[in-house]
Order: structure tokens, then C-alpha cells, then sequence
């Protein structure tokens, strides 16, 4: 059949995941779809740039009509970060009944609803999966592996960046200032690593996941969050001469409409699962009434682990495209929910 050609906003190191991916695993593609898929145009900030991709520096644009208005573009994938203009953006892609697929978690924990509605408004697909836990296909576990299962626990390491450095600093002895830097070089770290170390960025993707597995709102403020900013080598020092190792841990639990969720440094004794995840790797602990305990594990962040997640919900848009259908992730709320405080 006829390619598919997709938008990119964002040529950072997940959008030239994207490119790699596309360029490299297009037989894979076609052998799936039975068509290729193209990127047509680019979004970025700065023309001028060096970039590291292959890419024919035509398909680079600073105008983002150029991929949002283009009747031949079907999928907008955004991959820029930020809020405002990524939440404009992504609304005017859908009221262009374009399909979208984005990485970013900050906007779809903050505005993931109203997005979802104004893709359910358009007829178009609105997914996320590459927005919490990099390249482990954890939404889809979630959403259509259990999606029979009542979903009780999730529990997990959700933050690469802050899992780099407790590692660095727990097993080389780096300080925390070197180890952060190194998890800026390798691509992990949000563009302000302020969300990653004070324990946002993991608060966002449990906000997400408890959404998808309990089927109930949750709200960015109702995870209470606290970050690694303040966890000193000695700390680690002393949790290992005792058999623990720290982690940044999310958790949440619903149970008869009791919603508990949280993140924190915690001390996990060596012979827990979660202890031995290290660096930019990721696990997440979910438990179902039916299923049982299970465990995903794979790298929660990078360039293309990261595009992975993304190229399957562009694949999946796809296959909707073709049977007419729309697949979204959040089905509307349905459980109520009462926040458990500490003392309950
Ligand atoms: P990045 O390397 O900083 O890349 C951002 C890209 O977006 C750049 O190409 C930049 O253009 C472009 N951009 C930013 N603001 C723009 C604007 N206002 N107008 C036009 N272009 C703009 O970021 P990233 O690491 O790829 O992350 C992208 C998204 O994926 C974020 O939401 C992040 O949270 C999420 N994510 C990242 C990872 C990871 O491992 N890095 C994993 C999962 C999810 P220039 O190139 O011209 O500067
Ligand atoms: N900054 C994020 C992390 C990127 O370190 O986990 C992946 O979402």
C-alpha cells in the first residue's frame, strides 16, 4: 500500500530514535504493515544546528504548520518536551484529525484527560506509551495484557536518571554531581534535571500508571513525592553494610477506593527484585486480583529504547487507521477514588 508519512516535533534524542528506527527497521515495518512508513517533516527550534541523524536537512522546519497543517502527514509523534506549546500543539494536530503519539509525561499527567477528550472529539488516537519507563511496553501490559484484571498494586523504579546516579554513587563511589552529568551525557535526563532528582518526573508516570491501572483519576497532586537531593553517600554507605540497597521507589495501591500513591528514596534489602535494576533501567511491579504478581523490567530511558515505545503506537495508530477504529488508552474514569492519608 502507500506509505505513511508522520510529523516529528522534536529532533532531541528521542526524535532521532525515530529517525534511526524508521530508517534502519523499515523492512520490519512494511513486513508489519505492508507499507513503509516516512518522516516528512521536522520540527526544532534551531535550523542551524549539527544534528547526528541522517536526515535531508529539507525535512527541517521552525514552522510547526509545517507538520500540523500538512494534509499528507496522518500521525503528528511529539517529542519536544515542555507544556504550553506542547499541549497547543498537540491540540491543533488533533483539530487537523491527526493521529498523536508523544513521549512527554509531564504534559499527559497534567493535561492527559482534556487531551484524551479532544482526541475521543476528533476521532483520532492519542497515545503515550514511551512517556513512562522508556522502552518497556508497560501502557500496554497495563491496558490490554490486564485489561480483564483488577489492578491492585504498582510498584516500581519509574526514573532512570535518579537510578543512574544512586547506582554510580552506590557502586563506583562517584559523587552525585558527576554521576548526574553523566546521566545528562547519556540522553536520560529531562532538560532540567530538577523533575528527575526531586522526584517529579517518576510522580508524573505513577500519576500515569495508577490512571491506566486502577481506571480511576489520579491527579499529579495527589502523589506525594520526595527525591534523592538530599541522600548522601554515607547514606548509601550504610544501607549496604546492612544488605540494602537505596532506590527511588513509586508506589500505588487501590484497594475498595482507597488510592495510596507515592514516591520516595527507599532502602530495599538486597534480596528484593527491585534492589539489583541498576543504572538507566527501570522495573515495574504490578499485581492483579487474577493475574497475580508480575514484572517488567527493560532500560527507562534513551534514545532507542525510547523510540521503540514510540514506533509502537505510531505502528498500532496505523492498524487503526486501517480498520477505521480509534484505540485509545484511558477509557473514561470509572472507579471513585478517596485519597489515603498517612494516618489511615
Ligand atoms: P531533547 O533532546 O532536549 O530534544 C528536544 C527537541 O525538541 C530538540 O530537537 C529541540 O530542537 C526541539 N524543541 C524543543 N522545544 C521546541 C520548540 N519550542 N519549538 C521547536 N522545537 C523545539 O529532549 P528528549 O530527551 O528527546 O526528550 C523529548 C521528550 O521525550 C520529553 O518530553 C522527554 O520528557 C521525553 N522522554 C525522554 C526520554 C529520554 O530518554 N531522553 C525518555 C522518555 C521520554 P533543537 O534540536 O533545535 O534544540
Ligand atoms: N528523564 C527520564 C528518566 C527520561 O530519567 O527516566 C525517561 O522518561
Amino acid at each position: 500500500g502507500n506509505n505513511v508519512s508522520i510529523g516529528l516535533l522534536g529532533l532531541g534524542v528521542v526524535g532521532s530514535g525515530v529517525i534511526k528506527l524508521v530508517e534502519e527497521h523499515q523492512e520490519k515495518l512494511v513486513h508489519q504493515l505492508g507499507c513503509g512508513v516516512q518522516v516528512k517533516s521536522v520540527l526544532v527550534r534551531d535550523l542551524e544546528k549539527t544534528r547526528e541523524v541522517a536526515l535531508d536537512r529539507t525535512f527541517l522546519t521552525s514552522n510547526p504548520d509545517d507538520v500540523l497543517n500538512d494534509p499528507e502527514i496522518d500521525i503528528v509523534v511529539e517529542v519536544m518536551g515542555g507544556i504550553d506549546l506542547a499541549r497547543e500543539y498537540i491540540l491543533k494536530a488533533f483539530a487537523a484529525k491527526k493521529h498523536v503519539v508523544t513521549a512527554n509525561k509531564d504534559l499527559v499527567a497534567l493535561h492527559g484527560i482534556e487531551l484524551q477528550e479532544a482526541a475521543s472529539k476528533n476521532k483520532c488516537d492519542f497515545y503515550y506509551e514511551a512517556s513512562v519507563a522508556g522502552g518497556i511496553p508497560i501502557l500496554r501490559g497495563i491496558v490490554d495484557g490486564l485489561a480483564s484484571d483488577r489492578i491492585q498494586q504498582v510498584m516500581g523504579i519509574v526514573n532512570g536518571t535518579t537510578n543512574y546516579i544512586l547506582t554510580k554513587m552506590n557502586t563506583e563511589g562517584l559523587s552525585y554531581e558527576t554521576a548526574l552529568k553523566q546521566a545528562q551525557d547519556l540522553g536520560f535526563a529531562e532538560a532540567d534535571p530538577t523533575s528527575d532528582v526531586e522526584g517529579l518526573d517518576a510522580a508524573r508516570k505513577m500519576a500515569i500508571l495508577g490512571r491506566l491501572s486502577f481506571s480511576t483519576d489520579v491527579d499529579l497532586e495527589d502523589v506525594e513525592v520526595s527525591g534523592i537531593t538530599n541522600i548522601e553517600i554515607e547514606d548509601l554507605e550504610y544501607g549496604k553494610q546492612l544488605g540494602y540497597t537505596m532506590k527511588l521507589i513509586g508506589f500505588a495501591n487501590f484497594d475498595n477506593q482507597q488510592l495510596e500513591i507515592n514516591v520516595q528514596p527507599t532502602l530495599l534489602s538486597n534480596s528484593h527484585p527491585l534492589s539489583d535494576v541498576k543504572n538507566e533501567y527501570n522495573a515495574v511491579y504490578v499485581y492483579g486480583k487474577a493475574v497475580g504478581e508480575t514484572m517488567f523490567y527493560g532500560p527507562g530511558a534513551g534514545s532507542l529504547p525510547t523510540a521503540t515505545a514510540i514506533m509502537s503506537d505510531v505502528i498500532a495508530a496505523i492498524k487503526n487507521m486501517r480498520l477505521g477504529v480509534t484505540g485509545n488508552q484511558f477509557v473514561k474514569s470509572h472507579f471513585k477514588k478517596v485519597l489515603k492519608t498517612p494516618e489511615q
